[in-house]
């Protein structure tokens, strides 16, 4: 017998009728999460590798945004879930910072420095995206992505002015 009440939702992004936008949103959220989570990695790298007395501010600089990125991989994950998709497991994983190895010599504070700006513009273009696709379709996916955008062009500007710095001297 129908009735008026049921339980599926009528409106918004956990409705049958945008099963394919979440879908397609879930494989947007999970790549942001492995971009997250391999930035830990290569933050956590390069937190401790490098050396000399112009290291020591690079160094504090990624220990702080190591727990930063770290929480974004959660809050990512988290979202996948709300969503109804599952968090992958690390299997799944497939590096794509080249650009964040090791350098050759650890004394190249420089590499990191333009690595980091490669990652966080990564970051901030795939992002961009999600709030694109999100706009008036998912508001609660939009405003948690254009917060966590918020923090990379931070990261961003932050290493930029580092460069800026090192070029200044010549030494990039
Ligand atoms: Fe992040
Ligand atoms: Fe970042």
């Amino acid at each position: 017998m129908a009735t008026d009440t049921n339980t599926s939702l009528r409106h918004g992004i956990l409705s049958d009728e945008l099963r394919e936008d979440r879908q397609h949103l879930i494989e947007m959220l999970t790549k942001a999460y492995w971009m997250e989570v391999e930035t830990v990695m290569s933050y956590l790298a390069n937190s401790i590798n490098p050396e000399g007395v112009r290291a020591q501010e690079i160094i504090e600089s990624l220990e702080q945004d190591i727990q930063e990125e770290l929480g974004h991989a959660r809050q990512y994950g988290e979202r996948i879930k709300e969503l109804y998709g599952v968090v992958p497991g690390s299997t799944d994983f497939q590096a794509e910072q080249s650009y964040l190895q090791p350098p050759d010599d650890q004394i190249d504070v420089v590499h990191v420095i333009k690595g980091v700006i490669e990652a966080e513009t990564g970051a901030i273009e795939h992002y961009n995206l999600i709030i694109e696709k999100t706009e008036g379709v998912d508001p609660v996916t939009n405003d948690m992505v254009i917060s966590i955008l918020r923090d990379e062009e931070g990261h961003r500007r932050l290493f930029e002015g580092y460069l800026r710095e090192y070029e200044a001297e010549g030494r990039a």
